[in-house]
């Protein structure tokens, strides 16, 4: 699949979004892959992990966040539904679903939702395939920030980015840190 096309169609390469976007998800892939690899996923598997990461964040041309150029309408978190629409719409409801569920360590789930006051429907929206589990753990290293865009966060960064994230949440990233890295 040339996820490059579907990026080009949402995301034209002359866009002021274009840069970060690239940057940030070539980095969560390239991340994702090393620990795709060391899992010992099936070539099938990360081929789909490729993708998959790729395209995690393309419903960031829907919101806004002036910091990387996006001028949508919707706010920051919507991108997560708008990048499930949008990888529908292409016929990419596998890869739909990581748009959605990468938010977060593993998603969200409903009392989350109610309790952080987010503007989200109120539902579920949580990784149960190990391929999720890998491109949310990897997204959590990198920042779409332009100051910071280039650097992947230390354990340590992560532990302190996500300190108010909920003890379930806090959890899932130990657990996935073994699994994944340990
Ligand atoms: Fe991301």
């Amino acid at each position: 699949m040339d996820y490059f096309s579907i990026i080009h169609k949402y995301i034209p390469p002359n866009s002021p979004v274009y840069p970060y976007y690239i940057v940030h998800v070539t980095l969560v892939t390239a991340k994702a892959l090393k620990i795709a690899d060391h899992m010992g996923f099936s070539n099938e598997q990360k081929q789909f992990v490729e993708e998959a990461a790729m395209l995690h964040d393309i419903g960031i041309i829907r919101v806004n966040a002036a910091d990387i150029n996006c001028r949508g309408s919707l706010p920051y978190v919507m991108h997560i539904k708008e990048g499930k629409k949008i990888l529908e719409a292409e016929g990419l409801a596998s890869h739909a679903r990581i748009a959605e569920n990468h938010f977060g360590i593993g998603g969200i789930t409903k009392d989350e939702i109610e309790e952080s006051g987010l503007k989200l429907p109120l539902e579920d929206i949580v990784c149960k395939q190990i391929e999720d589990k890998v491109i949310s753990y990897s997204d959590l290293f990198f920042s779409k920030n332009p100051s910071k865009i280039f650097n992947e966060s230390s354990v340590r960064e992560v532990r302190e980015k996500i300190k108010n994230y909920g003890s379930r949440q806090q959890q899932i990233f130990e657990l996935w840190h073994h699994e994944f890295v340990g």
